[in-house]
């Protein structure tokens, strides 16, 4: 018997993109993760919101900010009015980096190699979706979307202009407000993080 032709997606499409991800090698972190966590999101979509890296929830579920992270930001989004089945939402690093401890996985940090060698699919989403707002989510998703290691504090919470007429906007990771241990000041910097995003719903 003759063996069926795999069915492809059209070359150039976000779906044809994802297939060629899912078997991404071009760093080690494929190897103990579950699965490549693309991005998502409509093809036209206007605004591309950029995180770190997939965690616990995310590497299993083959999605990204579905897990503590992600209803933060589902959260925020929501009260500012943003929908997110609008939003193309991906991460500047696909694969879930983590040290076993026992039977947890705790999540590391992407160092400079992971990030440089994954912006690859990074910059093919952004040439595929053309957003004209991007938002980067913490020090590694600028690092990623710019190439260079500038202070976020710096340049947090205004529209920045970039090549191709299209427009920066960095503010932190959602992560990071999970981990603030003081009650009053992670208060403080989620009630920020939200006066972020309703400044997206205005410039998009
Ligand atoms: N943190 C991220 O940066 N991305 C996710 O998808 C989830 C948590």
């Amino acid at each position: 018997a003759r063996l069926p032709m795999p069915e492809l997606a059209p070359a150039g499409t976000l779906e044809a993109l994802r297939e060629e991800a899912a078997v991404c090698n071009r760093c080690p972190l494929h190897a103990r993760a579950t699965q490549t966590v693309f991005g998502e999101g409509p093809f036209d979509a206007k605004i591309m919101f950029v995180g770190e890296q997939p965690g616990d929830q995310e590497d299993l579920a083959g999605r990204p900010f579905v897990g503590p992270a992600g209803k933060v930001f589902d959260d925020a989004i929501a009260q500012a009015g943003i929908d997110r089945s609008r939003l193309y939402v991906t991460n500047a690093v696909k694969h879930f980096k983590y040290e076993p401890r026992g039977k947890r996985r705790v999540h590391q940090r992407p160092n400079l190699g992971e990030v440089q060698q994954c912006r690859w699919w990074l910059k093919l989403e952004l040439d595929l979706i053309k957003p004209k707002l991007i938002v980067a989510m913490g020090a590694t998703a600028l690092y990623s979307l710019t190439g260079e290691k500038q202070k976020l504090e710096d340049l947090r919470g205004r529209a920045i202009a970039m090549e191709e007429g299209r427009v920066l906007f960095v503010t932190v990771h959602p992560s990071y407000l999970l981990r603030i241990p003081d009650e009053e000041r992670k208060a403080q910097e989620l009630a920020r993080f939200r006066q972020d995003m309703n400044l997206i719903k205005e410039l998009a």
